[in-house]
């Protein structure tokens, strides 16, 4: 076992507070099963926000072993940072797609990134930072299908597509790929799916037959890897599913999908004391014990992550049985009711995990908070050390 930290926690020889201990077989694991659902295509291993709170490097390393050759994530920065770690083979292609103007292409382009470009501002930016590095960039061009978010509409799409191919014939880039973002491919069946797939579909026979010779078409995240075969393409772009967890419970459990949890978040309790009836108990008193009981102080807060939506709510795995976070969840701790039970000071409190053990799950904690498993595991702070196993 070695310990690691996310990228600004301050001790690598923390103490025992808490840890979030990720388990990379478990997410080797987990890119192979997902390979086999989309055995035809290349695999970008989605690394943003520091691996969804997971930690970037370590994770991407974990994936490429496991046969991913592309690694993408949001922004620029976490691009070059994967790049100038000089961690990742030479040969891993690493894509962002989340520019504002100013964004640093110059720097984009000399680490040999692929950037997403949605509109003629970024393709003009980028074709300054080529012709300034004296070397074409790797564009991908991005076409909203119907998400709504970034990419570029149809209505502008034969422009963008046509000024790329000249910057293209300048030498000021090669455009690699043509790709787009599913809105709702996390509940199958929804018509947005199909109208999007047979939008890209155009959009992209649309590109090729100006000339536009990518090396990859994309369009698949986790739900889409799982359940669409049809949105397999040339590279599927799996994230939580990586992880672990299911992108929706609708979709089936991680177990259902042949997928385990990577994190697993624990904590040793600070404190256990014996409190009469009617002891209100953290900010508010939401919480009064109804008897004699045993309180535990769980030292993780909302600081941490862990979310004040699931104050009254949220489970936790001690001495064997699940407790209930009792009262408000407060910045850097919270207290679970014992009932009565001797437990010791320092004794293990897992908030979530795989659920082997029969401790709660990421996804017992998005229900708890009424959000998704996704901003569970991404929000874990970096108070929290990242502690790597199965490396
Ligand atoms: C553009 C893009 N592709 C892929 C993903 C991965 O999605 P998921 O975690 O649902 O697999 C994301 C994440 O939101 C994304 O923004």
């Amino acid at each position: 076992m070695s310990e690691t930290t996310a990228p600004s926690t301050v001790a690598s020889t923390a103490p025992s507070r808490a840890r979030a201990e990720i388990d990379l077989a478990a997410l080797r694991a987990n890119v192979r099963t997902l390979r086999a659902k989309a055995p035809g295509a290349a695999f970008m291993a989605v690394v943003k926000a520091d691996g969804y709170g997971h930690g970037a490097l370590p994770c991407a390393r974990a994936a490429v072993e496991a046969g991913a050759t592309w690694v993408g994530v949001a922004t620029p920065e976490e691009a070059l940072a994967l790049r100038a770690r000089g961690a990742l083979p030479a040969d891993v292609r690493i894509m962002c797609w989340l520019w504002t103007p100013g964004g640093p292409w110059r720097e984009a382009v000399e680490a040999g990134l692929d950037v997403s470009v949605s509109g003629l501002w970024a393709l003009r930016e980028v074709e300054r930072a080529a012709r300034e590095a004296g070397r074409p960039a790797r564009v991908q061009l991005k076409a909203d299908t119907g998400l709504g978010r970034n990419g570029c509409q149809p209505a502008d799409w034969a422009e963008l597509v046509a000024r790329s191919l000249h910057a293209e014939r300048e030498g000021l880039l090669r455009i690699t790929g043509l790709w787009s973002h599913l809105a709702c491919a996390d509940e199958p069946g929804h018509p947005s799916v199909a109208a999007q797939l047979a939008l890209f579909d155009e959009m992209t026979a649309h590109a090729e037959q100006a000339g536009v010779r990518p090396e990859v078409r994309h369009i698949a995240n986790s739900p889409a890897t799982l359940t669409l075969p049809q949105s397999h393409l040339d590279l599927v772009r799996p994230g939580i599913a990586m992880y672990g967890l299911s992108p929706a419970p609708e979709l089936g459990s991680a177990a259902d999908l042949g997928l385990r949890p990577v994190m697993t978040l624990a904590a040793s309790l600070a404190l256990v004391k014996h409190a009469p009836g009617g002891h209100g108990v953290s900010y508010g008193h939401h919480y009064v014990t109804p008897g004699e009981t045993t309180l535990g102080l769980v030292p993780l807060g909302y600081a941490d992550g862990v979310p004040r939506h699931a104050s009254g709510t949220g489970p936790v795995l001690v001495g064997g049985k699940w407790r209930t976070a009792a009262g408000r969840i407060a910045m850097d701790q919270f207290v679970v009711d014992l009932g009565g039970d001797e437990v010791e000071p320092g004794a293990e409190a897992v908030l979530f995990g795989p659920g082997d053990r029969g401790e709660p799950t990421a996804q017992d904690w998005a229900q708890a908070a009424g959000t998704i498993g996704y901003e569970i595991v991404t929000r874990i702070g970096v108070r929290v050390p990242r502690v790597y196993v199965n490396e």
